[in-house]
């Protein structure tokens, strides 16, 4: 079976991860100091605070960035951390349908959402693409709100040729076995701001700004020196990495270009998506058959797929408990008809040939 992702760790960074073992110094120490500068250095951003996770991320840079009340946009074709931290920080998470092609935050229904106390947007970085950053700066710039980005699955991902890590105000990864670089669990929010750097680092040890002095209501949301190690030492291979996620995006695209009712993914100009994700969208009219059924025929050829997400955020039990009923009817029709293929850096030129095969097999019933 083709899987849909390898979370199996290089040799150095095993040895990192015994060298952190061996000294004994497990908890948040040098280890994180040294991944913070190495991964600031690497997305070109001013500054940058490992934590626990990355819903710990967003957590943080939430409780930095806005007051409680305050409403916030954001899409709801997004893994649910992305609200629910906003709930847990007393936000309200307005959430807002997406674009059918890149599955991006949709910029004129977000601005049919504003209200009088809309005060932020949290755009995502869905899969690996870059969201239309400069189209959304001066949107926020209009409406006066403040940005926190979650880029959980982007690490790497480029905009107009700049990191998205170097934009303001916070962004936000996660290390999480699937993501772009990964360490098991793990974190990142990177800032240009001294001062939402610095409160951020409060937060992560309960607020304390001083030994034993607790000035604001924080978490222990601290990474620990075997993560970070094991963090700085797969920064070595990122590129590498990188590459091949790109490559096989782009044999994907060449090998299943025109299948009938087969959507590929599309990227916003100006983005260079690191390819967390290889998302299509299938029209079961065209195609003859729907998603579901297609993903059934590819196992069967041994080809596994994923399904990102079954619901929008605004379809999950609690958020229609807590937040309302709203319809989205974009996010509710790509939860029925996307899929996600294998394109992660562990597959190379032969194996996307299989899914390339496979697919085409499925849908028109013999090879390319
Ligand atoms: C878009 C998005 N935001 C936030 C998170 C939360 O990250 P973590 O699982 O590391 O807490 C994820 C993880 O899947 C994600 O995909």
């Amino acid at each position: 079976m083709i899987p849909m992702a390898d979370t199996t760790l290089a040799e150095p960074e095993i040895e990192a991860a015994l060298r952190v073992l061996r000294s004994g110094q497990l908890r948040q120490g040098a280890e994180c100091d040294r991944f913070e500068k190495a991964f600031a250095d690497r997305v070109g951003a001013r500054h940058a605070v490992t934590c626990a996770n990355g819903s710990a991320a967003l957590h943080l840079a939430y409780a930095a960035v806005f007051e409680p009340g305050d409403e916030i946009l954001m899409p709801s074709f997004s893994f649910f951390a992305t609200a629910s931290m906003a709930l847990q920080t007393g936000l309200v998470p307005v959430l807002c349908d997406v674009d059918p092609r890149t599955y991006l935050i949709d910029l004129d229904d977000a601005a049919r959402r504003l209200t009088p106390r809309t005060r932020g947007i949290v755009p995502v970085h869905l899969f690996g693409a870059s969201c239309p950053v400069d189209a959304i700066e001066s949107f926020a710039a209009q409406h006066d709100l403040r940005i926190v980005w979650d880029a959980a699955q982007s690490m790497g991902t480029r905009f107009n040729g700049r990191d998205i890590g170097s934009f303001g105000s916070c962004v936000c990864y996660s290390f999480y076995p699937t993501k772009n670089l990964f360490v098991g669990e793990g974190g990142m929010v990177t800032s240009p701001d001294p001062e939402l750097d610095r409160k951020m680092r409060y937060l992560r040890t309960h607020g304390q700004t001083a030994k034993y002095v607790h000035t604001m209501i924080g978490w222990n949301y601290r990474m620990t020196d075997v993560e970070a190690a094991i963090g700085c030492a797969q920064l070595e291979r990122l590129e590498t990495m990188l590459a091949q996620r790109r490559e096989n995006a782009a044999q994907l695209t060449a090998g299943l270009k025109g299948l009938p009712g087969l959507q590929l993914p599309t990227e916003p100009a100006g983005s260079e998506s690191s390819w967390h994700q290889y998302s299509v969208v299938v029209d079961e009219h065209e195609m003859g058959f729907g998603r579901d059924a297609l993903a059934e025929r590819l196992t069967k050829r041994g080809v596994a797929t994923a399904v990102h997400y079954p619901r929008g955020i605004h379809q999950q039990p609690v958020i229609r408990e807590q937040v309302g009923e709203v319809s989205l009817p974009v996010t509710e029709r790509l939860t029925e008809t996307i899929l996600a293929l294998p394109v992660h850096h562990g597959l190379g030129e032969a194996e996307i040939g299989l899914v390339i095969r496979a697919v085409h097999e499925a849908v028109v019933g013999h090879g390319p």
